[in-house]
């Protein structure tokens, strides 16, 4: 199975990063076969609400955001990474969501035409992790993703999240968590609960 991999933090080998690597093992002893892309190695702009897509669903933006619409309407496993930045996710991965407006109108149209089927085999996962304990550090960026993630016509499946690591490789020092990720990365590509006990 084809799993699309956005990792949306600007440091590499960073803590976001780690986390993802680790629920990336267990997509692959299911099977999974993952493209990972790296968003602040690419030049996307943030939307500009011209309203190009509200007619066609297409962007009239042209960018290194072009070729990834085709390739999201075609996988069915999508995972996003990032970390919190000021309660959100960040810049680089929100212009990646904010760009999804012109599959949203596609999708849109289509259920306009009748030609909208829902998928449930199309599923979407986000990975995060902040450096603060807050009760609510991860809302904004999970309303975002839930959000971002219908637009695609995709269900959000679930959510790996840690608080705590901030230093650049602080997650590496967290076994546990990182064993637990492993086994969320596994159910989500066998379509279970993403919940580890
Ligand atoms: C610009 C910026 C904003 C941040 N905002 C928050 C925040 O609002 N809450 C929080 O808990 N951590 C915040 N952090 C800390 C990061 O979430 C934390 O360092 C995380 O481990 C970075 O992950 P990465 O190594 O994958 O980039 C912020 C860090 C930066 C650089």
């Amino acid at each position: 199975m084809d799993v699309l991999v956005f990792l949306g933090s600007p440091r590499k080998k960073g803590n976001s990063e780690i986390l993802t690597e680790a629920l990336l093992e267990g997509v692959r002893d299911e099977g999974g076969v993952e493209e990972i892309i790296r968003l602040c190695d690419l030049k996307i702009s943030p939307c500009i609400s011209c309203g190009g897509c509200n007619k066609t669903g297409k962007c009239v933006v042209e960018d290194d955001m072009t070729p990834l619409y085709e390739k999201i309407i075609t996988t069915d496993k999508i995972i996003l990474s990032s970390p919190i930045f000021f309660y959100g996710i960040t810049a680089q991965a929100k212009a990646f969501i904010d760009r999804t407006q012109a599959l949203w109108n596609r999708k849109r149209l289509m259920q306009i035409k009748g030609e909208w089927v829902d998928n449930p085999e199309r599923q979407g996962f986000f990975i995060s992790v902040a450096a603060t304990k807050g009760a609510r550090i991860f809302e904004g960026a999970i309303l975002t993703m839930k959000y971002g993630y219908d637009a695609m016509g995709i269900q959000y499946a679930g959510d790996f999240l840690v608080n705590g690591p901030d230093k650049r490789g602080d997650m590496a020092k967290n076994d546990k968590k990182l064993a637990e990720a492993t086994k969320a990365g596994k159910n989500f590509i066998l379509g279970l609960s993403a919940h580890v006990d």
